[in-house]
């Protein structure tokens, strides 16, 4: 018998906690019209707690689920199911929780080593689709294959054996080329000063990886990838074995430690050629895109002036400050180049995204999330749910924005209306979870006209879970 999980740890409860069930749902009831030309199937991955966790559940440790919308001929199909890791498995059989992943000395005894041996991770972050694969990532381990119609597990994916570490969750996909970029952060082992860059041909071989030393051991969650530039932000979320060992947090805000970008060719990049840049402080988790152009990279970021979720070295919380769309300026003309930042609009923003196809170039599109205001946590009176999408026109400086009222909307991904479509062309898709009916439905907008209202509304009878990216495979 499955036991309680806690009425008061926020992220067990509404609407982070858990649906406790795996189905398949033909045909969606649809309100207004799905797009005729809209084929293909959205995913959603996050945290799906399976059984009462171990120890202080956080957020980042809950047992990855994945969702998925398959759209075509106006009709939506949707399916749901758990990424059937080495720890699933074994909870699984036994009936409880034996593994807290986040910490070692709150597993069951038996299971005190898995944590350092485990390969899965929790598959919970994101998703890309490349090569033919369809990934499930967590930036702790390897990604995770599943099978993209019948969301079936497959198993962890090492590209073929060349992959021997973990797999950032914001991997960028080179529209062009195909290429597929990404990295690790603490690469050669735990707290590890370092990271690796590893690019992907369109067939999914892995073909270069990079070992770059880093200023320090820190936890690096998105980068920045452009035509002729990597550039690796590290920020001072930093990562101390030491500390840990001493009773204090393995990860921490250390603003002192500085902001140091890592900018280095994309092509024939290497240790020795990487330029460390520095930056005025500041974090962010992600970025909108980034490009360059006559040797000066620019990056659109939601960046904060201090990273939340972490306490301070010394176990304090960190001032709380909101996320804002920001852009970043690195001149690389300059003998001593120095990145510096401006704030692009006036609203909190996350889960900034572009029009895939001009990811890396320069780009005038951008959506995001963000909140009115009128949506309020119940525990928190400061902390505002996010309730709107917003649509950024970085030519003409307008903002475009919808609110969805008393409903949350996932981070919104953009599909564009044809290959030939122009920058923009096209729709955005979000799962938005009424604060009413406890109940998610898929938004489709014009991705364009966002303040118009959606174009339909894709209605499920159940909950998806708050949860973190989600990504697109497109149909035929
Ligand atoms: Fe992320």
């Amino acid at each position: 018998m499955a036991a309680p999980m806690s009425a008061t740890n926020p992220f067990l409860n509404f609407p982070f906690g858990s649906v406790q069930m795996e189905c398949d749902a033909r045909d969606l009831i649809v309100e207004g019209e799905i797009p005729a030309d809209l084929c293909g199937s959205l995913y959603r991955a996050g945290p799906n707690q399976r059984f009462n966790p171990r120890g202080d559940y956080h957020l980042f440790m809950g047992d990855g689920m994945v969702h998925a919308f398959h759209i075509k001929d106006g009709k939506v199909d949707y399916n749901n199911r758990w990424v059937r890791t080495n720890k699933w498995k074994l909870e699984d059989r036994e009936g409880r929780t034996l593994i807290n992943p986040l910490n070692p000395f709150e597993c069951d005894p038996q299971y005190t080593d898995f944590v350092f041996t485990d390969k899965d991770g929790t598959a919970n972050t994101a998703i890309v689709w490349h090569g033919g694969r369809l990934l499930v990532m967590e930036e702790g381990h390897p990604p995770f294959e599943l099978d993209p119609t019948t969301l079936e597990s497959i198993g962890s994916w090492n590209f073929r054996g060349k992959l021997n570490t973990a797999m950032t969750a914001h991997p960028k996909v080179d529209p062009v080329t195909g290429e597929m970029v990404f990295f690790a952060y603490m690469a050669t082992g735990p707290f590890a000063a370092d990271v690796m860059v590893h690019k992907v041909n369109p067939e999914g071989i892995l073909t270069e990886s990079t070992l770059i030393p880093t200023p320090y051991s820190a936890m690096v969650h998105d980068f920045i990838v452009t035509e002729n530039y990597i550039v690796i932000p590290v920020m001072p979320i930093t990562g101390s074995l030491e500390r840990a060992m001493e009773g204090g947090p393995p990860f921490a805000w250390e603003p002192e430690k500085g902001v140091f970008l890592g900018v280095m060719p994309r092509h024939g990049g290497t240790a020795e050629n990487i330029r460390w840049v520095e930056m005025d402080l500041g974090f962010a988790f992600h970025f909108m895109n980034g490009y360059d152009k006559d040797g000066v990279i620019t990056a659109d970021a939601c960046q904060l002036e201090a990273a939340p979720l972490f306490p301070t070295a010394d176990g304090k919380s960190t001032p709380r400050s909101a996320p804002q769309l920001t852009r970043w300026t690195i001149d690389m003309n300059a003998a001593e180049p120095r990145a510096v930042f401006k704030r692009i609009d006036e609203f909190e923003s996350e889960f900034p995204q572009c029009d895939p196809r001009y990811t890396g170039k320069e780009y005038r599109h951008g959506w995001y999330t963000s909140p009115d205001g009128e949506l309020y946590s119940g525990s928190n009176e400061l902390d505002k749910f996010y309730n709107v999408v917003g649509h950024v026109d970085h030519e003409t400086g307008e903002v475009d924005r919808y609110s969805c009222g008393q409903a949350m909307p996932s981070e919104a991904i953009f599909v564009p209306a044809s290959k030939d479509a122009s920058e923009g062309e096209g729709y955005l898709l979000t799962v938005v979870t009424s604060f009413e009916t406890r109940t998610s439905s898929l938004y489709i907008f014009n991705a364009l006209k966002l303040s118009d209202g959606p174009l339909a509304k894709v209605h499920l009878s159940h909950r998806v879970p708050a949860g973190f990216h989600g990504g697109w495979r497109p149909g035929n």
